[in-house]
């Protein structure tokens, strides 16, 4: 990989950049596994489509390349390896990968970091709201998208019938307001049914929420939290509201999975999910 694509190449300091390995390591290995099947499956329509045209001609058998949004991508960390990744697993041009964020420091970072990596040609830097976003997606990933971003990623895929793998973060931030008339809670007609509301959920929510907590002395934050009750606790709130989403998700027609970010304690905020929609 290109060493400039290691976020221990950057300035965070080393316990914090381990982590951040450990996260990406997890959210890259889910992505490229899901680009992979996502890629065969491409390759098998266009062989249909050309066994059935009886279409001829050089690019009858070369796909237009998977559209891999990173949402929140900040400074581009998950978005640019998976860009790397999928040229070295499918070849130049099987991958074009956007990152999209709202702010302009982190896209700015983003595109130094492009240049640096030599993926100009694959990558496009978005600064923008997620929730104006309106181009092409097969793939939308995210690694800690706060509050209502995993949603708005969500929703984008699933209008657009795209895989997903997302690490939703901030659940106590569910409760933005500048979003409550755009989001709406619970997300799956299951759970609507079930009688549960908008304020169950975010009460729910609230409890989602895990920091890793001071050592006895002060002087650090102790991050071996995985058999704290606190943390138990937390997961199990990341996990319904997470099942939620996945629950909207297999309403329209998707297969889902639930799993965390391995190890657990490489961030308190390790609830992974996936989806993949069910060829009709
Ligand atoms: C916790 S950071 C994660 C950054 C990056 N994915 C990483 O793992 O390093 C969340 C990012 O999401 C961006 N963000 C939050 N809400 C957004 C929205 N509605 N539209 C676009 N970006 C958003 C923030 O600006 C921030 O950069």
């Amino acid at each position: 990989m290109p060493p400039g694509l290691d976020p221990a190449a950057g300035d965070l300091k080393q316990a914090r950049a381990t982590r951040k390995r450990l996260q990406l390591f997890s959210m890259a290995s889910v992505s490229m596994r899901m680009v992979l099947h996502l890629a065969a499956q491409r390759r098998k329509c266009n062989r249909d489509r050309t066994n059935n045209n009886n279409e001829g001609g050089a690019n009858a058998n070369a796909p237009a390349p998977l559209q891999i949004t990173d949402f929140g991508a900040g400074s581009g960390h998950l978005g640019l390896i998976l860009a790397w990744a999928g040229a070295v697993a499918l070849g130049d041009g099987a991958v074009a990968v956007t990152l999209l964020d709202r702010k302009g420091f982190g896209c700015d970072q983003s595109e130094r970091r492009v240049a640096d990596a030599g993926l100009a040609g694959s990558v496009a830097v978005v600064e923008m709201d997620a929730l104006e976003y309106a181009s092409p997606v097969d793939l939308g990933v995210s690694l800690h998208s706060c509050g209502v971003l995993t949603d708005i990623a969500h929703h984008t895929c699933l209008e657009q019938r795209a895989a997903f793998v997302l690490c939703p973060c901030c659940y106590g931030q569910l409760n933005d307001m500048a979003y409550a008339g755009r989001v709406a809670r619970p997300r799956s007609d299951g759970w609507r049914s079930a009688g549960v509301d908008r304020e169950q959920c975010l009460l729910i929510a609230s409890g989602a929420d895990f920091s890793p907590q001071p050592s006895k002395d002060g002087k650090r934050a102790v991050w071996d939290f995985g058999d704290d009750s606190n943390y138990m606790l937390a997961k199990r709130a990341m996990q319904a509201i997470d099942g939620d989403r996945l629950a909207a998700a297999r309403e329209r027609g998707y297969a889902t999975l639930q799993r965390s970010l391995h190890p657990v304690t490489c961030s308190p905020k390790n609830n992974l999910i996936i989806g993949a929609p069910i060829p009709r």
